[in-house]
C-alpha cells in the first residue's frame, strides 16, 4: 500500500489584533503569521476498509478522538461518505499547546493528504473551508508562507512580501489555555471601560514596510494576547522579561502563548541569544527559519 508523506509546518504570529468579540463568542483578529522550517511530518497509508489507527512519538499527544490530524480524517470520510480504513503516523517535532499551531497545521496537513491519497478532488480553498470547523488557525495552513489572517481566522490573503529571518524560538515548559487567554483579555476590556480592542492603527502597515529587516522589525511586532497570557501564567512575563534583557531588545509571544520568539538576519546573533536563553532562563531554544514560497509544500 501506498504512503503518501508531507511536512506540517508551525507559524508564529508575527502581529495579532483582538478587534473585538463577535456575536458567536469568538474574538475578531487580526494578524500576520509567517510559517516556519520546524515541522511535524504526517504519514498515511490506506487500510482495510474500517481499520483505522494513530500513532505520535509524543506521548502527550493522545491518539484518541481528540487528536486533529484523526478528527480531520474523520470529517473528510464523512463528507466524501466512503468508510476508508487508514493508518496515521505522526512524528512530532512542534511542540504542543504552544501558540506555534502544530495541531491546525495536522489538521491541515492531513486533509490535503487524503485528498490527494483518496483522490477526492477538493480545491484548496475548498479544504480550508473544512478545516475551519476543525479549528479557528487551520485555514492559514493552506497559504503561505506569510498570510495575513482576519475575523475568527477564516479569512487568509497570502501576502506576496518576503520575510527572510532566522527564528529563535523560546519554549518554555508553562502551557496557556487559549479559552483562559481570551478570557483574560476580555476581563482586561472590561476593566479599561469596555473598550472593544485596540484600534485599526498604522501598526500592521508599518511592520509590512520593514519585513526586509528582521532585527529591526522586532521593535514593530505586538501581540495583543500577550499580556493576558502573562496574567494567565505570570512565569512567562517573568521569562520574558529576562529574553528580552538578554536579547537588548523584545521577544514577542505567538498566538496565546506560551512560546516566545525573536528574529534574526544573522545566524551567529541568533545562536549567541538561544544558547544565553538556555544557559540563563533554563529555556529550550530552537533556531529555526522563516519558510520561503519556492522551498515550503505549498
Ligand atoms: O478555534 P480554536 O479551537 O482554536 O479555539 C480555541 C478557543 O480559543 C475557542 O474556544 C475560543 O475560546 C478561543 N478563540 C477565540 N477567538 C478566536 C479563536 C479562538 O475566542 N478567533
Amino acid at each position: 500500500m501506498p504512503t503518501l508523506t508531507r511536512p506540517s509546518p508551525a507559524k508564529i504570529n508575527l502581529t495579532l489584533r483582538v478587534a473585538g468579540v463577535r456575536s458567536d463568542g469568538f474574538h475578531e483578529l487580526e494578524s500576520l503569521v509567517t510559517l516556519i522550517d520546524l515541522a511535524d511530518t504526517i504519514h498515511v497509508t490506506p487500510q482495510e476498509r474500517g481499520r483505522w489507527r494513530l500513532e505520535s512519538t509524543d506521548d502527550a499527544l493522545p491518539p484518541d478522538s481528540s487528536n486533529l490530524a484523526l478528527r480531520a480524517a474523520r470529517l473528510l470520510v464523512e463528507h466524501v461518505g466512503e468508510n476508508h480504513g487508514l493508518d496515521i503516523r505522526l512524528d512530532k517535532r512542534i511542540p504542543l499547546g504552544a501558540g506555534l499551531g502544530g495541531g491546525s497545521s495536522n489538521a491541515a496537513t492531513t486533509l490535503m493528504l487524503l485528498n490527494e491519497l483518496w483522490g477526492v478532488g477538493l480545491t484548496v480553498s475548498q479544504l480550508a473551508h473544512l478545516g475551519t470547523r476543525l479549528g479557528s488557525d487551520v485555514p492559514l495552513f493552506f497559504h503561505g508562507p506569510l498570510a495575513l489572517i482576519r475575523g475568527r481566522g477564516e479569512h487568509v490573503e497570502a501576502c506576496p512580501q518576503r520575510l527572510d529571518a532566522w527564528v529563535v524560538l523560546l519554549l518554555p515548559e508553562l502551557h496557556c489555555s487559549t479559552p483562559d487567554v481570551y478570557a483574560a483579555w476580555d476581563a482586561m476590556q472590561a476593566e479599561a471601560g469596555g473598550a472593544t480592542g485596540s484600534g485599526v492603527d498604522g501598526r500592521l502597515r508599518r511592520v509590512l514596510d520593514d519585513l526586509s529587516r528582521p532585527d529591526e522589525l522586532m521593535t514593530r511586532l505586538y501581540n495583543d494576547l500577550e499580556e493576558p497570557a502573562f496574567r494567565v501564567q505570570p512565569e512567562l512575563r517573568r521569562l520574558a522579561a529576562g529574553a528580552t534583557r538578554l536579547a537588548g531588545g523584545p521577544v514577542r509571544v505567538t498566538g496565546s502563548g506560551a512560546a516566545m520568539f525573536r528574529l534574526f538576519s544573522d545566524a551567529s546573533a541568533a545562536r549567541v541569544f538561544a544558547e544565553a536563553a538556555n544557559a540563563e532562563l533554563g529555556v529550550r531554544s530552537e533556531i529555526c527559519r522563516t519558510q520561503q514560497p519556492a522551498s515550503g509544500p505549498y
